[in-house]
């Protein structure tokens, strides 16, 4: 955390900070769109992060700002109805008050500022990370005593029942629970989870297409009810219970649509685990293999790719060769790819995107070379 960041708190509300909450947004592994199926799901946080100084006030009021808006920002009454603002980000900590007052919290008006590093737009859960990071302030200025995984949870139900956005736990999850230099297997059915450590030879390089996207919650949410449906023809109440051969027994009595999502999702879970497995043996081909058919299955079962992130995978896949797995991560609809390759092989993915990227798709592509970082962590400072 920078000094700047200290003394931007300081000019805005003349007063010092208590402390402050940060948490990192993410990059899928594997296992898309398999959480609100309450399948597995194979993150891992990002070094990017977004952080939250906070203040506690003594007047019921939030007044909120962020170094990402200048001059914008955010005031309101914790004892007035929640209901959305005038900011978009600003609507993620009205979603949070919103959730953890229904719960039955009282909470402490604060003074906060943000400051996040997380590309926005890109698909790295830059609003798991808002969220999180504001769960974690709201926690410890109201002595709430959550756990991360607690944190986690309001988070997701500030996205379903406040932002519209019919989201499953991942994202929160990683970004609560990460461990620095590890991978998270998550069953989202049961919440447990397994830290995997990424062989430290292997780096993750993100690929942002840059893509503009839009109308991705009501395509989310589309799809998300495509596979309630289909689960509710095989009499399963989710996905996760579901196996290829029971979708076979059941092809008939679905719309095409409704099979190709339920295909993606069971046939997903199961390159799930075999990943774990792949990355704790270093087995490149494996993972290659397995990244190809789950980026194949989001283009052709899930149809959640667009031309520019199918072309990227193309494009760093060939420069890699047998030397890498290469695949979309995230929500879709655009945002970015994820590359697994040796550090000294990075060069490839960055050459081969400069080479042809724009020339095919008129946009600038930006390349992340990242390590696995750290969850959530809330620090307060000595008055
Ligand atoms: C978004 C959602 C997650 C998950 C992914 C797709 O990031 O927030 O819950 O569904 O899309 O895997």
């Amino acid at each position: 955390m920078s000094q700047a960041f200290i003394n931007t708190f300081q000019q805005l509300y003349a007063a010092q900070p208590d402390g402050l909450s940060s948490a990192p947004g993410r990059v899928n592994l594997i296992g898309e769109f398999t959480d609100y199926n309450l399948g597995y799901v194979f993150p891992a946080a990002l070094n990017f992060r977004t952080q939250v100084l906070f203040r506690a006030r003594t007047d019921q009021q939030m007044v909120v700002h962020s170094q990402n808006y200048p001059g914008e920002s955010d005031r309101f009454s914790l004892q007035d109805p929640i209901t959305p603002g005038p900011s978009q980000w600003g609507n993620y900590i009205r979603a949070m008050v919103y959730v953890l007052q229904q719960a039955g919290f009282t909470l402490t008006g604060a003074d906060l500022l943000i400051d996040s590093d997380v590309p926005q737009g890109a698909g790295l859960s830059s609003s798991a990370a808002l969220e999180v990071a504001i769960g974690g302030a709201f926690n410890q200025l109201s002595g709430l005593a959550l756990t991360p995984a607690q944190i986690a949870l309001f988070g997701q139900q500030a996205e379903n029942q406040f932002m519209n956005c019919q989201c499953g736990i991942m994202d929160q999850m990683i970004s609560a629970q990460a461990t620095a230099g590890h991978a998270l297997l998550l069953d989202c059915a049961t919440l447990a989870t397994r830290a995997v450590a990424i062989p430290p030879e292997l780096a993750l390089v993100i690929v942002n297409s840059n893509y503009p996207r839009k109308l991705v919650d009501s395509e989310y949410n589309g799809r998300r009810q495509d596979c309630e449906q289909a689960a509710a023809i095989m009499g399963v109440s989710t996905l996760r219970d579901a196996s290829m051969d029971l979708l076979q027994q059941h092809k008939n009595a679905m719309t095409a649509q409704q099979y190709k999502r339920a295909h993606h999702v069971i046939s997903e879970n199961a390159r799930v685990l075999a990943t774990v497995d792949a990355l704790q043996q270093s087995d490149m081909t494996q993972l290659r293999l397995l990244m190809q058919a789950s980026h194949q299955s989001l283009r052709d079962d899930f149809e959640v790719t667009v031309p520019a992130t199918d072309g990227l995978v193309e494009i760093c896949q060939t420069a890699l060769g047998s030397k890498g797995a290469v695949r979309m991560t995230g929500g879709g609809f655009g945002g970015a790819i994820i590359c697994l390759c040796a550090q000294q092989d990075v060069v490839l993915v960055e050459q081969a995107v400069a080479a042809h990227y724009q020339a095919r798709f008129g946009l600038k592509a930006d390349v992340y070379v990242c390590q696995a970082g750290a969850g959530l962590t809330v620090q307060t400072f000595a008055a």
